[in-house]
């Protein structure tokens, strides 16, 4: 699978792998502060996003999982901090279970290691029945509010207006494969405990996608973990 990236800098490899619908383009805000921090930093898009090409109907967690570390081999990199928000958090706890060799640090922000309950699979089915319909427009109606917290709303509305452009941006086929591959993943909560790396767990205060039972989950299950909170922020 050719995976289009971007790398940044030098120094301690760190690959973040970013959230439904989007793509590498969501990290650009973190991209000269890790730089700056002696990082090489290595920004992916998943199979269907971005510049990388959908593969097939229905893309799975692990499929994303085996396409980074055929990445890190292809850049030849041994070990890195590993991290993804949300969608890039479930690719991520699936990539620790298949390869954790590949793996020096983990991030995990505003994501789960649950498996969807029935009624969001449900939910999931019904919104790719709207989205072979209306495009990306019904991933937009039914997510973008739920993505940001009223005090982003009030403050920063040219976020809002950037979120919905780049959702725009995102091929349909694309982001219901990946919803068909959510829908599916498996849950991870017994694998925490065997996660022997250290882990900083980032979640918004306000997220309503994920939560901040989830977090606490992570926090307390993975031995070498620490959750920093940030406040007024949603997903
Ligand atoms: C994401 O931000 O990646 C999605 O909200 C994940 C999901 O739909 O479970």
């Amino acid at each position: 699978m050719k995976v289009a990236f971007e790398k940044y800098g030098k120094g301690m490899p760190i690959v973040l792998l970013h959230a439904f619908p989007l793509s590498r383009k969501m990290w650009k805000q973190q991209i000269n502060v890790l730089v700056e921090s002696d990082c090489y930093v290595i920004l992916p898009d998943f199979r269907g996003f971005g510049e990388t090409q959908i593969a097939s109907d229905k893309t799975t967690m692990e499929d994303l999982a085996n396409d980074i570390r055929e990445l890190l081999d292809h850049l030849e990199i041994e070990k890195a901090i590993i991290g993804g928000l949300s969608m890039g958090g479930y690719v991520t706890l699936n990539l620790y279970r298949l390869h954790p060799e590949k793996f020096a640090a983990m991030i995990l922000a505003d994501t789960s290691s649950l498996a969807d309950t029935e009624e969001k699979r449900l939910g999931r089915f019904s919104l790719i029945e709207k989205t072979l319909t209306h495009g990306m427009n019904a991933i937009i109606e039914e997510m973008l509010p739920h993505l940001t917290s009223d005090y982003t709303k009030a403050c920063n509305p040219d976020l809002i207006k950037q979120l919905e452009k780049e959702f725009l941006q995102t091929d349909p086929e694309g982001a219901i494969a990946a919803l068909r591959g959510m829908a599916e993943r498996l849950d991870h909560t017994d694998m925490l405990p065997e996660i022997s790396v250290p882990t900083l767990l980032i979640f918004g205060r306000e997220d309503k996608v994920t939560n901040l039972d989830g977090a606490r989950l992570l926090n307390n299950k993975i031995p070498n973990s620490k959750l920093e909170i940030i406040e007024d922020i949603g997903h």
